[in-house]
């Protein structure tokens, strides 16, 4: 819990999906600097943010060049060439007063009665049906948990061992949910506004990508249910409380209202793009400040 001197409204840089390592050294240094000079209160990462243990080099370098703490999450990407033990192992000694790991810190207070959870999630394979599903991830040979479990041959595909592959993703997925849940709590104990930063949307209906919703063939990699089902446990429990979930991972803008006192935004993203959002954070409620104008997406795998 990190309780300072808090602005009784506070804007906030939320960018999801930056995939730094496609933009390159120019198109990123642009975005860190338009990111300074929007000088937010506070800048949110909402996972996705390079590639591998990169991430950690990338918020640093963001967190020195805005001078502004950077709060954030990892996405399926920031885990590739390592493994989610090593990068949680990692994340978890990350010391500075202006480097935030979410799920290690538990509840930030942004604003004056506005608190901020997180954790990035995982395609947890609670929704859709991935035994019978053809959407492979790239995420099932370069993360090393999944790697294990996970065999295939490079020209088709072809699962095997797929029943291994759902128990981990689940697994993932129910670590997550079993971090974020009590986060939620103490948050709601303390706040009238809980914003929640997140990777993967946690419900279908926030799977936004291209104008629609993602059909039932994705949902095994693109939603976590086991976050979901904490998010409404905990809205349902706490009604004098709302919820504002910010997600991405399908890098398609959407607003799902799943209960009255919780919301989820998801931003859109383009590869070789990077884009931040600002909000405005204050009791009275979560506003968006500026809405996204690039087209929708089709086609990238998130
Ligand atoms: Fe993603
Ligand atoms: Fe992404």
């Amino acid at each position: 819990m990190t309780r300072k001197e808090t602005p009784r409204q506070a804007t906030l840089a939320w960018a999801a999906d930056i995939h730094l390592d496609h933009a390159g050294p120019a198109k990123s240094e642009a975005f860190i600097r338009a990111l300074a000079d929007a000088a937010p209160d506070a800048v949110l990462l909402g996972g996705d943010i390079s590639v591998g243990c990169d991430v950690v080099d990338d918020v640093q370098r963001i967190a020195r060049a805005t001078g502004r703490p950077v709060h954030f999450v990892m996405g399926n990407h920031d885990y590739w060439g390592w493994s989610v033990s090593g990068a949680h192992s990692v994340l978890s000694r990350l010391r500075g007063p202006d480097v935030h790991w979410l799920p290690a810190v538990g509840c930030v207070e942004v604003a004056e009665g506005v608190g901020l959870v997180g954790h990035g999630g995982w395609g947890d394979a609670r929704h859709g049906d991935l035994l019978n599903s053809d959407v492979v991830l790239n995420d099932y040979v370069h993360i090393k948990e999944l790697e294990e479990v996970f065999v295939h041959t490079p020209d088709t595909w072809e699962l095997e061992g797929q029943e291994a592959l759902v128990a981990r993703l689940q697994q993932l997925g129910a670590d997550a949910a079993s971090v974020l849940e009590p986060a939620l709590h103490t948050a709601a104990s303390l706040y009238t506004q809980v914003i929640v930063l997140t990777h993967v949307p946690p419900f279908p209906a926030a799977t936004f990508r291209g104008g629609s919703l993602l059909g039932e063939a994705y949902l095994h990699g693109y939603c976590c249910g086991a976050v979901g089902e904490a998010l409404e446990r905990v809205a349902r429990s706490r009604r004098g409380t709302d919820f504002t979930v910010l997600c991405g991972h399908t890098h398609g803008e959407g607003r799902a209202e799943i209960r009255e006192n919780l919301v989820v935004l998801n931003g859109e993203a383009k590869y070789g793009h990077p884009r931040f959002r600002l909000l405005q954070a204050a009791r009275e409620g979560i506003e968006l400040l500026n809405e996204a104008g690039a087209p929708a997406l089709a086609g990238d795998e998130a």
